[in-house]
C-alpha cells in the first residue's frame, strides 16, 4: 500500500507546512533579507546566532517571520517562538523551551523547569541541524534559556543550527556575547514604501485621490517610515471621504508629529465614540490572545453593540481576530491603550484604575479593604 502511504505522508507534511509558515505581503524587505541572509552565513561552522534590533513597531517581528518562511524547509527542526516577552509572563520559560523541544522532536516534552530544559536540549539536539527564532526578546534569562553566552564557545544545537533573535533593546544581545557586526538594524520605510503601505489600508477611491494632491506625503511623513503607524494612520483616513476632512485630521496629526508613537497611534483611538473605547480599553486589558466568545457576552449584555464596535476596530486597525476568534493587538497600541487607563486615574495607584490588567494591580485593589 505504498500509494495510501504516500498520500498519508503528503497530507502529513502538508499539514506541517501550513501551520508552520506565516502568510504576509511584506513590503520591501528585499534588501534586509539579502543582508540577513548574508549575516546568517557567516557564522557557518558552528550555531550561528544574529540578533534584529530596533524599535517597537519598526517591522523586526516581519522580518523574522519572513525569514522563517523562506529559511525553515531547509532544516532538520524548527520553531518560532513569538512575543517572548509576553510569553513568558503567562507560560513560563520551562513551557516555552518544550514547546521548541516538542516541535522539533515531535513529541512531548514536559520540562519542569529551565535547568531541566537546558540539559534536555544538549542531550536531544546536540547534532540537530536547527532554526529557532526568538521573539521579541527583553531579557538575557530568556536567551539564557536557549543558548549559552556566546562568549563560552559552547554550543547546545548541531553543526549549521541558526539562531535569529528580536529585540528592541540591543544591551540584552551583547551582555549575551553578540557582536556589533551579528546584529542588524532595520531602518525605517522610505517615502515610496510609505505611500505604498498607507494606500493599502487607506483605500482611496480614484475620485478622491485626484483632489488630494500632497497630502498623503504629507501624511506618511508624520508616520516617519514607521510601518505599524503607517497601518494606523491609513486606516484612520480610509474613514474620510472628503478632502476637507483630510485636511483637518493631517492638522491634527502634525500636532503630535514630534511625540512619541504612542500620542500618534492615540489619535486613532480619540476618533472612537464612547461603546468603542469601551472595548477596546477591555480588549487592550484583559483580552489580547483570549477568545471573544465571552466579553462578546459581557459588552452585550452592557448595551454596548460589540459586534459593531468590533467591526470598527478591525477596520482601524487597532484590533485582529485569528481564526479560532482569538483577539490579537499589536503590542504598541495595547500599550497605549493602557496608557490611556492610566491617564485617565492617578498614574501610579493601581487602586484608582478602571482596569487592572495585571496580577500585582489586582492583588493591591484586592488587598485594599475600601
Ligand atoms: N515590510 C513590511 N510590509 C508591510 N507591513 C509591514 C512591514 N513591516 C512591518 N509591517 C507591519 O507593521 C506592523 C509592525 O511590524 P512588526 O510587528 O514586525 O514590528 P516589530 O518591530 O516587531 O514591533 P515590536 O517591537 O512592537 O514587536 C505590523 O502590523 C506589520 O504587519
Ligand atoms: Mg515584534
Amino acid at each position: 500500500d505504498e500509494a495510501k502511504l504516500i498520500t498519508l505522508i503528503g497530507a502529513r507534511v502538508s499539514h506541517i507546512l501550513s501551520k508552520v509558515r506565516f502568510d504576509i505581503q511584506p513590503i520591501g524587505i528585499d534588501s534586509h533579507m539579502n543582508a540577513l541572509k548574508q549575516m546568517l552565513e557567516r557564522g557557518n561552522k558552528g550555531v550561528c546566532m544574529i540578533g534584529i534590533c530596533g524599535r517597537g513597531g519598526i517591522g523586526k517581528t516581519t522580518l523574522a517571520m519572513a525569514l522563517y518562511n523562506e529559511l525553515s524547509p531547509t532544516f532538520e527542526g524548527s520553531c518560532f517562538l513569538s512575543n517572548m516577552r509576553e510569553n513568558e509572563k503567562k507560560e513560563g520559560l520551562p513551557s516555552l523551551q518544550a514547546k521548541f523541544m516538542e516541535e522539533v522532536l515531535r513529541g512531548k516534552m514536559p520540562i519542569g523547569n529551565v535547568r531541566e530544559g537546558v540539559s534536555l536540549m544538549k542531550q536531544r539536539l546536540g547534532s540537530k541541524k536547527v532554526l529557532l527564532i526568538l521573539d521579541d526578546v527583553e531579557h538575557t534569562r530568556q536567551l539564557e534559556a536557549f543558548t549559552p553566552n556566546r562568549r563560552e564557545k559552547e554550543e547546545w544545537f548541531g553543526a549549521g543550527s541558526k539562531m535569529i533573535v528580536t529585540t528592541r533593546n540591543k544591551d540584552v544581545l551583547i551582555q549575551h556575547g553578540l557582536q556589533e557586526k551579528e546584529i542588524y538594524f532595520p531602518k525605517g520605510f522610505d517615502g515610496q514604501q510609505s505611500l505604498q503601505l498607507f494606500f493599502r489600508h487607506a483605500f482611496v477611491s480614484d475620485h478622491l485621490l485626484a483632489e488630494l494632491d500632497d497630502l498623503p506625503q504629507e501624511i506618511v511623513e508624520v508616520a516617519a517610515g514607521l510601518p505599524l503607524a503607517l497601518i494606523v494612520f491609513g486606516s484612520h483616513f480610509s474613514f474620510l471621504k472628503k478632502k476637507q476632512e483630510w485636511e483637518e485630521t493631517l492638522e491634527t496629526f502634525k500636532s503630535e508629529q514630534h511625540k512619541d508613537v504612542y500620542e500618534q497611534l492615540r489619535i486613532s483611538y480619540e476618533g472612537l465614540n464612547d461603546r468603542e473605547k469601551y472595548v477596546f480599553l477591555d480588549i487592550a486589558c484583559f483580552f489580547v490572545g483570549e477568545s471573544k466568545e465571552y466579553p462578546f457576552y459581557m459588552w452585550e449584555a452592557c448595551g454596548w453593540r460589540p459586534r459593531l464596535a468590533l467591526e470598527v476596530l478591525q477596520h482601524r486597525s487597532l484590533i485582529k481576530i485569528d481564526e479560532n476568534d482569538r483577539f490579537e493587538m499589536h503590542d504598541q497600541i495595547r500599550d497605549m491603550g493602557r496608557m490611556v487607563v492610566k491617564e485617565g486615574s492617578q498614574f501610579d495607584d493601581p487602586l484608582t484604575y478602571s482596569r487592572p490588567w495585571s496580577k500585582d494591580q489586582v492583588l493591591e485593589v484586592l488587598k485594599n479593604p475600601e
